[in-house]
């Protein structure tokens, strides 16, 4: 059993990876790098003790595709490759549309012609939309976005929905990301954001490191238990044993989506405090204008994760909170 990761050197990638090393599987990783490092592969490789293939390339090349089609014997496809930032993505919707929305294109074409009907694509909770009741359900319908990304997403997912439709030889099963935080908890891989961190965790872990002078949180003034957006964060590691969990049940044809989150909201105060707890250190932090786009408090309901795939995240906060920070202490600086 080969599966082809679109994506594998990323954050959630080299956990995914590294989860399906250990299952057993061959696994071809097929990333750009643009926004992923190649070491994060190789100390998969060795945290695993197995060989993994990799091609730089980009999911937007169909030769490139073709290629990876010919050369391996591909049975299934987790599909992370993607542009995420959501604040970017409101600049730049053109990068993200082709890059999100192309590269899925032209992925599923790629699949299609070499006869691979299985696929992973990982989603994301942006596409419930800022109208959406919490906890979110997965009957619910996909609402508005508020930035390319969210809407690319969206697209993707109707785009499967409408092939799988007319195409009953493909068996899809769709991701719907909360908030994924934390390290392996050998501190060998992690998050490592290029540049100025956009999400919370790493920020937190580089203000705590003396990287960043000070945190801002940004909005006390929400509707929420202390008035800081409250989010559903999930441990990577629970997130890639859900891909693998997830691949277990393409077996049956057609499209199921999941949402892969804890049910449980954490306040950014709340998630601040549990930081500087568990881990015995300062993070400095002053009050912030609020952060256009942000929803004041969303969560999962995961119980469909549970019912059908036998998924629920284990891991607690403190372990959250306790793997970023020995990553940030192993790596100050992400990897060289
Ligand atoms: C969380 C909270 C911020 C940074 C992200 C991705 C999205 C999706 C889920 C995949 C918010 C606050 C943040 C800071 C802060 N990923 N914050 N100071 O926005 O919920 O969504 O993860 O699908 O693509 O954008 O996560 O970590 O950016 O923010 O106060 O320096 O932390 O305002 O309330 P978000 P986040």
């Amino acid at each position: 059993m080969t599966i082809l990761v679109t994506g594998g050197a990323g954050y959630i990638g080299s956990h995914t990876v590294l989860t399906l090393l250990e299952a057993g599987y061959g696994v071809v990783v097929l990333d750009n790098l643009c926004n992923a490092s190649l070491e994060s592969l190789r100390r998969v490789e060795r945290m695993a003790g197995r060989e993994l293939a990799f091609v730089k390339g980009d999911v937007c090349d169909q030769a490139c595709l073709d290629a990876i089609f010919a050369e391996w014997e591909i049975t299934a496809v987790i599909h992370l490759a993607g542009l995420k930032a959501v604040e970017e993505s409101v600049q730049q919707p053109l990068d993200y549309y082709g890059n999100n929305v192309g590269g899925s294109l032209t992925l599923y074409q790629a699949m299609r012609s070499a006869g691979v009907h299985r696929l992973v694509f990982s989603s994301s909770a942006t596409v419930y939309g800022a109208e959406a009741p919490v906890p979110y359900r997965e009957d619910f319908p996909r609402g508005v976005p508020s930035s390319a990304y969210g809407a690319s997403k969206a697209m993707v997912e109707q785009m499967l929905e409408e092939l799988c439709s007319v195409e009953n030889a493909w068996s899809v099963v769709m991701l719907r990301y909360f908030n994924p935080i934390g390290a392996h908890a050998s501190g060998q891989i992690g998050e490592d954001p290029r540049g100025f961190p956009n999400n919370l965790m790493p920020y937190i872990a580089q203000v705590a490191a003396g990287r960043r002078e000070t945190l801002s949180i940004f909005g006390d003034d929400y509707p929420t238990v202390d008035g800081t957006c409250e989010r559903d964060y999930l441990h990577v590691m629970d997130l890639a044993e859900g891909h693998v969990v997830a691949m277990k049940h393409l077996d049956r044809t057609g499209i199921q989506c999941y949402n892969l989150g804890t049910g449980r909201p954490v306040s950014v105060l709340q998630m601040v405090s549990r930081f500087i707890a568990v881990n015995g250190v300062d993070v400095p932090y002053l009050m912030a204008p609020r952060r256009a786009g942000d929803l004041p408090a969303f969560w999962a309901d995961p119980t469909k994760a549970w019912n059908e795939l036998g998924w629920r995240a284990r891991r607690c906060l403190d372990s959250m909170v306790r793997d970023t920070w020995r990553w940030q202490q192993l790596n100050p600086d992400g990897y060289p």
